[in-house]
C-alpha cells in the first residue's frame, strides 16, 4: 500500500505541499478517476500522486460543456501553478470537453487525458459487435465521433449513455438493487449479442463484475492501463520520472472535503480492478 505522504483535509482546488515539478495531478469529476490512479501506482510506484475528486460538482455528464471547461481549467491550472510536473485528466467526459482547449492555453504543460478503449477493442480479434458505455457528453461530442469513424469499419459499434450510472457508483453502493435495476435496465437488451464492452467512463471499472453479470463473460476494454502508459512515456520523454530512490505516495482531494468522502476514494483504490 503506497502511504500518504501530504497532510489530509485541507480546503481548495489544491495548493501544493511539495517543491515545484514534484507531482503528478490526477482528476475527475469524483471516485472514478480513482480506477486511473491505480494503473498509474501500479506502473510508476516512485511517483508522487495528488488525486483530486470534484465531487462536490459530480456527475460531469449530464453538465453543459462550458462548465465542465471552466471546472477542469480551474483544477489543471491550479495543479498546474501548485508545482505539478503532468495532469492527468481521469475523466471521458473532461478530456472529451477540456483536453485539447487546455492544451492549446498550456502547449508545453504534460496534460495527459483518457478516451474510451474503443481502439483495443475494435484491433482484439473476432469482435463484431462492441458495446460502449459512457456519459451522453462522451457520446456525443466529436472526439468520440473520430475514434468512432476510425475503428468503425472493423465492428458495429453500439452505444450506450449511462445516465445516472456514475452517480449511483459515487454513492459506494456497488451491490445494491439500484445498480442492478440500472444496469439491467442499460444493458439487458444486449444480453448473448455482443463481443465486447468498452468502459468509457472511469467510474465503471468499478462495476465491471456486475456488468459482466448481466451481459455475460465477454472482455472489457478500459483506457486506465493505456493512460498509464502514455503517462509514464510522456515522463520518460521529458526525462521527468522520478528516480527508484524517491518513496511513492498519494494525497486523495476532493471538492466535497469530508472524511466520509476521502475514505470512499481509499476504499476503491483498495478495490481489485481485472
Ligand atoms: N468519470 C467520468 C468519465 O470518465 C465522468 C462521470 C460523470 O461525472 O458523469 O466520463
Amino acid at each position: 500500500m503506497i502511504p500518504a505522504f501530504f497532510p489530509n483535509g485541507t480546503q481548495g482546488v489544491y495548493h501544493g505541499g511539495m517543491g515545484r515539478g514534484s507531482y503528478i495531478g490526477v482528476f475527475d469529476s469524483g471516485v472514478g478517476g480513482v480506477s486511473v490512479l491505480k494503473r498509474l501506482t501500479e506502473l510508476m510506484p516512485h511517483e508522487r500522486f495528488v488525486f483530486y475528486g470534484d465531487s462536490a460538482h459530480a456527475p460531469y455528464g449530464d453538465k453543459p460543456t462550458d462548465w465542465v471547461l471552466h471546472r477542469s481549467r480551474l483544477i489543471v491550472d491550479g495543479m498546474r501553478e501548485s508545482g505539478a510536473k503532468a495532469v492527468v485528466i481521469a475523466c471521458n467526459t473532461a478530456t472529451s470537453v477540456a483536453a485539447a482547449t487546455l492544451r492549446a492555453e498550456s502547449p508545453d504543460f504534460p496534460l495527459i487525458g483518457i478516451e474510451p478503449a474503443l481502439k483495443p477493442a475494435a484491433l482484439a480479434a473476432h469482435h463484431d459487435r462492441i458495446l460502449v458505455m459512457a456519459t451522453a457528453t462522451t457520446i456525443r461530442l466529436d472526439k468520440f465521433h473520430r475514434l468512432a469513424r476510425e475503428y468503425g469499419s472493423r465492428s458495429d459499434i453500439v452505444t450506450v449513455p449511462c445516465r445516472g450510472l456514475a452517480d449511483l457508483i459515487e454513492t459506494g453502493d456497488l451491490d445494491g438493487r439500484a445498480m442492478r435495476d440500472l444496469l439491467e435496465r442499460y444493458l439487458s437488451p444486449y444480453r448473448g449479442t455482443i463481443d465486447g464492452v468498452v468502459l468509457g467512463c472511469t467510474h465503471y471499472p468499478f462495476v465491471a463484475k456486475q456488468i459482466r453479470a448481466i451481459v455475460g463473460d465477454v472482455p472489457l476494454y478500459d483506457g486506465g492501463p493505456g493512460t498509464a502508459r502514455q503517462t509514464r512515456r510522456l515522463l520518460e520523454a521529458a526525462d521527468a520520472l522520478a528516480p527508484a530512490s524517491q518513496e511513492g505516495g498519494i494525497e486523495f482531494r476532493s471538492s466535497n472535503n469530508t472524511p466520509q468522502q476521502l475514505e470512499l476514494y481509499r476504499r476503491f483504490y483498495r478495490m481489485p480492478l481485472d
